[in-house]
């Protein structure tokens, strides 16, 4: 489909005492997006960066930033998100009280890509009644909430289920795995029908050889 896979840090993972330099690194690299998760410590049992931090980061580089949101109040979220300058927003399919298709395509409306994430639990179905409103599925490897957990082997059948629903729907829309990547199980992703992956806990930032050199790594896993 894409003739490139795209990398996604997951900036929770960074190493707040280097942001900058490491931020230098990943732009240089060309990586696709910075993935910046904000939890309320409510919608998830944890907190984690915030829209100061998403402000910051946007303006750092041109390499855009991707908010995942595990926040309760998503609507307001979104629109900060995107007053932040984020230049993407998903939400969870989980969130059924939502109007979903308003939601994504007023983020669209914003020149902003829309996304919806489905967590471990949810079935894959749930999000076919939204494809054709959302530019991307972010695809949770583990339950969401926490970094450096172990990658789920379901997910690569959920992956190809989504591959296929996408296919028959006729659309174009990016899916992006996240949670649980590691050297491994990236390359596996891709096979299955995944276009992109959030770089974490388990590659780029596993503090192995250094930022540098596991990114390196990761996309020669990739090629
Ligand atoms: C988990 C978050 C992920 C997380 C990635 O709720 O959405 O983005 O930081 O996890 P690791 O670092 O384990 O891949
Ligand atoms: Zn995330």
């Amino acid at each position: 489909m894409r003739d490139k896979v795209g990398i996604y840090p997951t900036l929770a993972c960074a190493d707040y005492l280097h942001l900058a330099h490491d931020l230098e690194i990943l732009h240089r690299a060309g990586v696709t997006s910075f993935h910046i998760d904000i939890m309320d410590g409510n919608y998830v049992p944890n907190y984690c960066l915030n829209f100061d931090y998403l402000k910051a980061v946007s303006s750092f580089s041109d390499t855009p930033c991707d908010v995942h949101l595990m926040t309760s109040e998503v609507e307001r979220d979104v629109e900060r998100s995107i007053q932040c300058g984020s230049k993407a927003v998903a939400f969870h399919v989980e969130r059924t009280d939502l109007d979903t298709d308003a939601l994504l395509e007023s983020i669209r409306m914003k020149g902003c890509r829309s996304g919806l994430v489905i967590s471990p639990q949810t079935p894959v179905e749930a999000l076919e009644p939204h494809l054709a409103s959302c530019d991307y599925v972010i695809m949770m490897g583990v339950r969401p909430g926490f970094s450096g957990q172990a990658f789920l082997e379901e997910t690569y059948a959920r992956i190809g289920q989504l591959d296929e629903l996408r296919r028959r729907a006729g659309l174009d829309v990016e899916i992006i795995v996240d949670g649980g990547i590691d050297f491994e199980n990236a390359s596996r992703c891709i096979r299955h029908g995944a276009d992109s992956i959030v770089a974490g806990a388990l590659n780029i930032f596993s503090h192995q050889q250094g930022l540098e050199k596991d990114l390196e790594r990761l996309l020669r896993s990739l090629e």
